[in-house]
């Protein structure tokens, strides 16, 4: 059987967050953009995002909210194509929105406004989106018209330039894969090893019973590690700890490395609980506790404790240093995290030394292009991955 040759201006493996932007900007130039994906829907992690209603920007994006062996790569694209921008594009499609917290933006609605809205784009730009289509066979022609040549679904494609937008590896089940990476390496270019982000941690040792025990409790904390720190929620698991804290800080964590969780950030609990002792000196310990916490996390953390029953009065100024520090520094060795099964991102990727800043062109590969997650740039927790997302496919929108 004969394959179908089919040439464009423009062929973007992966129809996300990324693909999807840059689909729509280079058809929207007026280059003819093919848009090819495995799955058999676009931008399933859009859908999935923010709890369905997606965190799809920051009021607050800057470099220093990005992690990537090289820190300067991101800024020049994140300044070209800013927030602002992505914002405006929302309000002109008349999609409602919201800032949870810090600034970040969440659709009022769903998630799918989003999606929708980018689809919508890619249509009236006229680019084309073809799903369920496996890609195999990626070559270079020789020919400067038509640089690349592939197999895609039984067809053979010829385009002058080639978008690699398949993402990272972060959960599986949802279509995603490291096959990027592959490409990357294929056509010589090096790849920081990949490993999960904005994941939950697991336990195994004497805390696994204490996050057990108190699942589904939640505490406002202070998390070290890697020379980094995050004020912000924490969730006790079955697991072990997961919540916003704890995702931030797992992008700077390494295997082995301890945690070191501030439990009560807000208090000084030296000084409070000799300042309460004199105020309530028949308050028991455990309500002190209670009363800063939970009925549950008092009772737990004081589980075994010698002093779990004494009132304050009966406390010496050591016994209450030692309490204060067990609250105030917690460490914490996570016997690893929950993988990609449940990450939101992956860390590492292609690295950034060899693409160009402004293009996201790689250097040695002349009309291959990066964007999104597979580059070796990812974002905290609070829209900043999608940011990312759109403005490294803007900028290589208006090269390819
Ligand atoms: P993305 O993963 O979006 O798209 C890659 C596409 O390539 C997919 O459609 C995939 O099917 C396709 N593909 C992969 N391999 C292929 C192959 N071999 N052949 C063909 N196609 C292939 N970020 C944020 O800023 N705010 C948020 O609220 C959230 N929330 C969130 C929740 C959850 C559960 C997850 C998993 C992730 C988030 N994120 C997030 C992160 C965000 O989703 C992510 O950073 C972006 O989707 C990355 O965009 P990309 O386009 O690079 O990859």
């Amino acid at each position: 059987m004969t394959e179908l040759l089919q040439k464009f201006d423009v062929v973007i493996i992966g129809a996300g967050a990324a693909g999807l932007m840059c689909a729509a900007k280079a058809a929207a130039r007026g280059r003819q953009v093919l848009v090819v994906d495995h799955a058999n829907k676009a931008g399933k992690k859009i859908l999935m995002s923010g709890g369905g209603r997606c965190n799809f920007t920051n009021y607050f994006v800057a470099a220093d909210k990005y992690l990537s062996h090289n820190p300067h790569f991101c800024k020049s694209a994140l300044k070209r194509y800013s927030q602002w921008d992505f914002i405006a594009l929302v309000e002109a499609n008349g999609i409602a929105y919201h800032e949870k917290k810090d600034g970040q933006l969440f659709c009022d609605n769903k998630a799918s406004d989003i999606l929708n809205m980018l689809l919508d784009e890619c249509a009236t730009a006229g680019a084309v989106i073809r799903l369920r289509t496996d890609v195999a066979d990626i070559q270079q022609t020789g020919n400067d018209d038509y640089r690349y040549q592939l197999s895609a679904g039984g067809e053979v494609l010829q385009c002058q330039s080639l978008v690699i937008a398949t993402g990272g590896p972060s959960i599986p089940t949802l279509g995603a894969t490291g096959f990027g990476y592959d490409i990357a390496r294929q056509f010589g270019l090096k790849v920081y090893p990949a490993r999960a982000g904005l994941v939950p941690f697991t336990l195994t040792d004497r805390n696994k019973a204490l996050s057990e025990a108190l699942s589904g409790t939640a505490l406002a904390v202070d998390v070290s590690c890697g020379g980094m720190s995050f004020l912000d929620d924490m969730l006790f698991t079955h697991r072990g700890l997961s919540g916003p804290a704890m995702l931030q800080i797992s992008s700077y964590w390494q295997q082995g490395d301890e945690l070191l969780i501030n439990l009560l950030p807000a208090e000084d609990c030296a000084s409070l609980l000799r300042q309460v002792a004199h105020e309530r000196p028949k308050l028991l310990l455990r309500t002190w506790l209670a009363e800063l916490t939970t009925n549950k996390f008092a009772e737990r953390w004081l589980d075994g404790h010698a002093l779990a029953a004494a009132t304050l009065a009966q406390l010496s100024g050591a016994e209450m240093d030692a309490i204060a520090e067990g609250l105030h520094q917690w460490r914490v060795k996570p016997a690893g995290t929950e993988g990609y099964r449940t990450a939101e991102v992956a860390l590492g990727g292609v690295d950034t030394d060899e693409l160009s800043s402004k293009t996201m062109e790689a250097k040695q590969a002349p009309g291959l292009f990066f964007i999104g997650e597979v580059v070796d740039v990812t974002g905290h927790l609070g829209g900043f991955n999608f940011q990312w997302a759109w403005a490294s496919a803007v900028a290589a929108a208006e090269f390819v």
